[in-house]
């Protein structure tokens, strides 16, 4: 079978423990060229995964490697650019969530990949979990009717990542963009992804540079600064040009139990993500079905081998294409726009 041929942008974290094991399993796309700004984490990845060609630029990378495609997997500041040069030199691109910084970022990412046709997905995973692809099924089939409201949380008690995710000009901003995408998604996903009219928020800077003995954390590249400027925790809400309505809260600190949980409701029945469960009626009762589907563990390689699927045939309609990772760019930004101007935001 027809193989895309992938260069890896960034070798750290993401792409080492996901998707460079991923692609070992996909059937139609390889890696065959890997950079990053840090050599010498390129070269080891390269020797880990069997990779041929490392650079240490993407610039580099794209004038010497013979790619169709990029997986950009850099810190979130390095999303917009990375993609615009890619998109210029006629590549296909896969990139890591959130999609960029700003809205502004986002859509100079449009412009380009437009211009040049490629095909874009962007990499939220939980669209490729079992738990959500089920539950898409049946919203297309209209089992839950009229979905009105949602309400997701990406609560971590203490879970703040190290290093640049805290620093505000490489990451754009805390739990919100970093975890909240998720779970936003996860619901949005499951509604229909309904157009946002209308945002309030609030975010705060309050316990995420704790202290506290015991508790893990993802580790992301040291910043030379150590900036902590980013939000701990967010809350706020979305509604959409159908009437329906989101809540959402997102933190990497908070005095509560953890909590990853996404809650759908719909006119004919709702259900939750996490745990698997259908809230409904059957002949005339209430009735609450626990579902069971196999054990996540290959969203990543379904997400890869979607896109793969989707730039080897010249498609662009990938299940998350630009438009609409503009529009998921837009509730976040909103979010923090009205956390910070203190009132609603109102989308056009
Ligand atoms: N899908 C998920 O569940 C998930 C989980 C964690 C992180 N992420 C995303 O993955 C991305 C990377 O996160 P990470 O945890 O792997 O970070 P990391 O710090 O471990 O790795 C990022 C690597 O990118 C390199 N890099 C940065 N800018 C670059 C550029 N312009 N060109 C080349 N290399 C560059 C860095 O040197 C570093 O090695 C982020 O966008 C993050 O939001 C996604």
């Amino acid at each position: 079978m027809e193989k895309l041929k992938i260069g890896i942008v960034g070798a750290g974290n993401i792409a080492c423990n996901a998707h460079l094991k991923a692609y070992k399993e996909c059937r139609n796309a390889v890696p065959v060229a890997i950079c990053d700004l840090d050599f010498d984490r390129a070269k080891k990845a390269a020797e880990e995964f069997g990779i041929s060609a490392t650079y240490a630029s993407v610039e580099e990378m794209l004038e010497k490697a013979d790619i169709d495609a990029v997986d950009i997997c850099t810190w979130n500041n390095g999303h917009a650019p990375v993609c615009i040069a890619a998109a210029k030199a006629g590549k296909h691109v896969l990139c890591e969530k959130p999609l960029a910084m700003t809205v502004e970022e986002g859509l100079a990412m449009k412009a380009a990949i437009d211009e040049a046709g490629v095909t874009f997905h962007l990499a939220v995973p939980s669209r490729f979990g079992y738990p959500n692809m089920y539950l898409r099924e049946l919203y297309e089939a209209g089992e839950f009717g009229e979905v009105y409201y949602a309400k997701t949380s990406a609560i971590r008690r203490r879970g703040t990542p190290t290093g640049w995710f805290t620093d505000k000009k490489t990451s754009g901003g805390g739990p919100v963009i970093d975890i909240g995408v998720h779970r936003i998604d996860a619901a949005w996903y499951l509604m229909g992804t309904p157009k946002p009219v209308r945002v309030s928020a609030n975010v705060f800077y309050k316990i995420g540079d704790y202290q506290t003995k015991g508790v893990g954390r993802w580790q992301g590249t040291p910043c030379p600064d150590n900036q902590f400027d980013c939000e701990d925790a967010g809350v706020g809400i979305i509604h959409f040009e159908n009437g329906a309505t989101m809540l959402i809260e997102a933190s990497w600190a908070l005095n509560a139990p953890p909590k990853e949980e996404t809650l759908i409701c719909g006119t004919k029945a709702g259900a939750t993500v996490e745990p698997l469960v259908i809230f409904g009626e059957r002949a005339g009762h209430l009735s609450t079905d626990e579902i069971t589907v196999f054990p996540q563990n290959d969203k990543f390689k379904l997400e890869i081998e979607h896109f793969a699927e989707h730039a080897l045939k010249g498609s662009r309609d990938t299940k998350y294409p630009i438009d609409q990772a503009i529009t998921m760019q837009r509730m976040l930004q909103a979010m923090y726009d009205s956390a910070a101007q203190g009132k609603e935001i109102v989308l056009e």
